[in-house]
């Protein structure tokens, strides 16, 4: 059978416990938060007081955390790129007349995402320290220009891709939380919490997707996570461009920003492999095809591998002016 078939066959007898899936990782639209549970109350009187708290507050951060949060919010407003890529996928099917549970997931994930990039925009229009403009132009572009992370259509390289990132988004958002609560920024260290805790239940689920995978088809599975591991896991947002620039070129400045920052660094990137790793027990999986046996090697040699030239990797810190922050003296 070809390889296309196989993952079908596999979507296909995982697909009646997605249902279960979804109620053990999503939580209902009911009770989930809402972004306006952390920003002012516009129906409020207070509103205008509550604004200008803001404003004071975010006065006291520093260059690096802005680009930082801009750059991880334009990511997370690039979720229609993410819903119809994944919509795409082998055996993620909308299509077939009857409820597909793959379908189903994608889009109460999506749902549940499209919260995050909803409150961090609102914070920064409010916060008084960006140029929303040059922000918007970003993520229209970014949404235009779309992305390529390697995976195809394949549903196995897919689900390590999202395993991977949402685990990395979960790490990035949970620092700037906490530098925002150090600088005396409470009501921002609230809302990147709280996105924080849903990409960690959103990892949770796609490992447990892979690990499923596993089960069934382990030659097919290893041999997808060590070919997603050596082209590179690249962010969502590789393509990030400011106005007037070309593809990707504003990405390497801001991954220096976060690498300066400390907010997600190379050791980052070799810590979610190991856990990885670990999680669907690479170490001791036997019985393996010789093809697959082979991946599984590099897998385990792989953190180790990382972590010498990871050593030797020096990144710029030289500040770069991006559009959508003004210099402001602080880094
Ligand atoms: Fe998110
Ligand atoms: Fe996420």
């Amino acid at each position: 059978m070809s390889i296309k078939n196989v993952r079908l066959e596999v979507m296909q007898a995982i697909e009646p416990k997605v249902e279960g899936f979804i109620d053990e990782f999503l939580i209902p639209t009911e009770k989930i938060w809402q972004p306006t549970d952390f920003l002012p109350d516009s129906q409020s009187d207070d509103f205008f007081d509550e604004v200008e708290k803001i404003r004071g507050e975010a006065k006291e951060l520093g260059y690096d955390f802005w680009v930082t949060l801009v750059a991880d919010t334009i990511t997370e407003e690039a979720l229609p790129t993410y819903e119809s890529w994944l919509m795409d996928v082998e055996g993620i099917d909308q299509h077939n007349g009857k409820e597909n549970g793959w379908s189903k997931w994608v889009r109460a994930w999506t749902a549940e995402e499209n919260r995050h990039g909803d409150v961090l925009n609102k914070y920064l229009y409010l916060s008084g320290r960006v140029n929303m403009r040059e922000i918007e132009i970003t993520t229209q572009h970014l949404i235009s220009d779309g992305f390529d992370i390697g995976t195809d259509r394949d549903p196995y390289k897919n689900f390590v891709y999202t395993t991977f990132q949402e685990l990395a988004t979960n790490i990035s958002h949970k620092r700037v939380g906490k530098m925002a609560k150090k600088k005396g920024n409470p009501l921002l260290a609230k809302m990147c919490t709280i996105i924080a805790g849903d990409e960690m239940r959103h990892h949770l689920a796609y490992r447990e997707f892979v690990k499923t995978i596993m089960g069934q088809d382990p030659d097919g599975m290893v041999l997808a996570f060590a070919d997603m591991m050596k082209k590179k896991i690249v962010m969502p947002a590789h393509f990030l461009r400011e106005s007037g620039g070309t593809i990707g070129e504003a990405f390497e400045q801001f991954s220096n920003c976060a690498q300066r920052l400390g907010v997600y660094t190379a050791q980052d990137y070799i810590d979610i492999l190991k856990k990885l790793n670990d999680y669907w027990d690479i170490g001791n999986l036997r019985g393996l095809s010789e093809q697959a046996e082979k991946g599984r090697v590099y897998l385990m040699k792989l953190p180790e591998r990382l972590q010498r030239i990871s050593e030797r990797m020096q990144f710029s810190q030289e500040q770069y002016t991006f559009k959508w922050v003004e210099a402001n003296g602080m880094l």
